[in-house]
């Protein structure tokens, strides 16, 4: 088949996000952005065993290297980022070389901020294997580490030099993460497309069946929507931050749990569902779009799971220390309507606590997360 390009504009300069299926049949598409003699492979074990041989084999004339990054969200921390700067240096790789993270958010954003700051910043490329990095991490230069203080609370805006999609990643990919993707493809839907929030509402069963033309739809439109959004907003001065829908009820539970129990997806599902409500309480969407919204996000939401929620003071001290917050006030994306989102500045906290779900409504089920 043939693969599809979407271009991302930044400071007069653009990358190629490159989207189709069998990477390995296209060698080219990769060769053609590695500048120098020298790649850093960064990626996990378990995507090792089955893409990496081929992805060596295709980089034969480089010297190439492999870090392999521990499973889980708490390993995107300085201590891992600081192991892949001293694989750089171990190895003797210059200002040419170029960084590629191979594996989902977690290994994309930690890849992104070593390429950022070794010697001064130097190339990497995406090559994203879950949905949630195919339709929104690997895009748009964000990269960070954790704190246990926050999330994402360490990093730089970095710009990958090219992003390569093969959606027969996704294949492979466990239900419980393809479900977490999908609320990442559902958030384009309600901050500025309705008629794509109606196509996934229409076509959620051959989505969560991973039909092939329904993937392909879904990941090029999320993937143009966030392209457009960066190349008009790179440095999240304006609407980038409506891509934060849920990001602020998200990053807090993601905080409360220490990066573990709960998939990045799975807390942004929480909290748009959460974002819709307050939207509703605050009367700024209508009964029928939050009918909508709950249907919706309800038929991708895990039947079991293992995390906690915080306490409603716990909640909002979380809520305070995330980085949207200024001033002492809590900002959050809200939605006046399905496809229109706007920013807005909480002081009145009294329409917030009511809707704040707390532990142990959820919890205690299952160790592995279940979905
Ligand atoms: N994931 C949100 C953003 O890239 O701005």
């Amino acid at each position: 088949m043939t693969w599809d390009v979407v271009e991302l504009f930044h400071q007069n300069q653009s990358y190629p996000i490159h989207i189709g299926q069998q990477w390995s049949a296209h060698p080219e598409l990769l060769r053609k952005s590695i500048t120098g003699k020298q790649v850093l492979i960064v990626t996990q074990s378990v995507l090792a065993a089955t893409h990496l041989p081929v992805l060596q084999d295709i980089l034969k004339a480089y010297q190439c290297d492999v870090y392999y990054l521990p499973e889980g969200e708490e390993h995107k921390n300085i201590t891992q980022w600081q192991h892949i700067l001293e694989v750089l240096l171990r190895q003797g790789h210059d200002r040419t070389t170029t960084l590629i993270a191979l594996g989902g958010g977690v290994v994309g954003d930690i890849t992104g901020f070593a390429a950022a700051c070794y010697l001064r910043g130097v190339n990497y490329l995406q090559i994203p294997t879950t949905l949630i990095a195919q339709v929104d991490a690997a895009i748009g230069g964000k990269t960070a580490v954790n704190h246990a203080l926050g999330k994402n609370m360490i990093g730089a805006f970095h710009q990958p030099r090219a992003v390569l999609i093969d959606v027969d990643f996704l294949k492979t990919l466990p239900q419980r993460d393809y479900q977490a993707g999908l609320a990442e493809v559902i958030k384009y839907g309600l901050i500025r497309d309705p008629v794509f929030f109606a196509w996934i509402e229409k076509n959620i069963s051959a989505l969560l069946a991973r039909e092939d033309a329904a993937v392909l739809h879904a990941v090029k439109t999320s993937v143009r929507h966030k392209a457009e959004i960066v190349s008009l907003d790179e440095k999240e001065q304006g609407m980038r931050s409506l891509l934060n829908l849920g990001h602020t009820f998200g990053h807090a539970l993601e905080t409360a749990n220490g990066y573990q129990h709960i998939l990045h997806g799975e807390a942004v599902l929480i909290g748009m569902g959460l974002a819709a409500e307050l939207s509703h309480t605050l009367g700024w969407l209508s009964t029928e779009d939050l009918e909508r919204i709950k249907c919706l996000l309800q038929k991708i939401t895990p039947k079991q799971s293992a995390y906690r929620f915080p306490m409603p003071d716990d909640w909002i001290e979380l809520m305070h220390r995330d980085k949207k917050s200024r001033d002492g006030k809590l900002n959050f994306i809200l939605l006046k309507s399905i496809g229109h989102a706007e920013k807005m500045t909480l002081t009145d906290l009294t329409p917030l606590t009511p809707i704040l779900p707390t532990s142990p409504l959820v919890g205690e089920v299952d160790a592995e997360g279940g979905g």
